[in-house]
């Protein structure tokens, strides 16, 4: 497994995301075993990145990632994020960045990933209620404590992200990305580069749709956040199968899966990105882990580069609301 830096922070260029192993996606916490084994099969691969959330659950993912962790804590850069959960009463998906609120919450995720230092703290949404030099303020306190070694921020806009580095050195910032998500090359992904700071894609699997497993909204579980995403309603979904057909065919090409050409092509993009593919099953981390080794020629990037636009946002009204594009 090769490796990247992202803002000074080592890690390996494929990670695993853990949110899906608990939340959101039909099928999360039904089996946590596999779960475990999942994390455990991408730490035996190379994977050092692992990814999780104060919210997803909310808890229970970080408890499960802690879980997976017991003994191996030291293999892994562990990466969580804060502020879409109030502690002052407001509960979940209430945007709080206060420092108050982040000193709650840092101490949580410490007892629950059953650690005492975080690699990589997020904050998982800019919160307009408190100005970024104040939660970077707290945020560099905590480093400065040794509870947190870097500091991250996800879905955060250029300018926040400028404000942000000039508190305190800001090593990631995580945001959507993918073969059907590439509004951030225009000008983000250039002011990333400026500054020294790394790219962790969300979603580089398309929340799973450019593996091809989604022909039909029959195929998503009514109780599954896809069901609402614009990309996986009706028609959306049937136009965006374009895509798919598109990937798949330089996928057998090279004798390699959808899944493995949408991350190839990530990591082509550059030696500052490392995505985080989701997944709750062992196997599919070793499908996912194997796309390190894939070299896609100039001719299948460029027409990767070229691929049908999707049709419908990322993320529905209020996802959308809270992201700084
Ligand atoms: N910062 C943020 O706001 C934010 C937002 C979203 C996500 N994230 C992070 O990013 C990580 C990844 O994002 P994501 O989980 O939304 O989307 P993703 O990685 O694009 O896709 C995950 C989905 O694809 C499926 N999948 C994974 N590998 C597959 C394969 N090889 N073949 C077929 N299906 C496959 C998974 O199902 P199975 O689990 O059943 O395999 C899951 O449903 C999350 O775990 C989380 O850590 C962050």
């Amino acid at each position: 497994m090769q490796h990247v830096s992202l803002g000074g922070l080592n890690v390996s260029r494929i990670g695993l995301g853990a949110m899906g192993m608990s939340a959101f996606y039909s099928g999360a916490s039904t089996d946590d075993a596999e779960s475990i084994r999942a994390i455990h099969r991408a730490l035996d691969l190379g994977v050092t990145h692992l990814d999780t959330a104060e919210i997803y659950g909310p808890f229970i993912n970080e408890e499960l990632v802690g879980q997976a962790l017991r003994g191996r804590r030291d293999q892994v850069v562990l990466a969580t994020k804060f502020g879409m959960y109030s502690h002052a009463g407001g509960g979940p998906y209430v945007l709080d960045s206060s420092p108050a609120n982040i000193r709650t919450a840092v101490e949580g995720s410490l007892k629950r990933l059953g650690t005492d230092y975080i690699d990589l703290y997020y904050q998982h949404r800019v919160d307009p209620d408190t100005p970024i030099e104040e939660t970077v303020g707290a945020l560099a306190e905590l480093v400065a404590e040794g509870k947190v070694r870097h500091i991250g921020l996800s879905e955060a806009g250029g300018e926040t992200i400028r404000r942000a580095h000039a508190v305190h050195p800001v090593a990631a910032l995580q945001t959507e990305y993918s073969l059907w998500t590439r509004d951030l090359e225009a000008e983000l992904l250039p002011l990333l580069r400026e500054l020294g700071i790394g790219l962790v894609p969300y979603s580089p699997l398309g929340h799973g749709f450019l593996t091809g497993t989604f022909r039909s909204t029959d195929d998503i579980a009514d109780d599954d956040w896809r069901k609402t995403n614009p990309r996986f309603t009706g028609e959306n979904l049937q136009l965006n199968l374009r895509i798919v057909d598109e990937v798949q065919a330089i996928a057998t090409e090279v004798d390699a899966t959808t899944a493995q050409i949408a991350l190839a092509w990530l990591l082509a993009q550059g030696d500052d990105i490392a995505p985080i593919p989701g997944t709750k099953r062992a196997a599919r981390v070793e499908e996912n882990t194997a796309a390190d080794g894939i070299e896609l020629s100039t001719g299948q990037l460029d027409r990767l580069n070229n691929l049908t636009p999707p049709v419908g946002e990322r993320h529905d009204e209020s996802g959308m609301a809270a992201i700084e594009r």
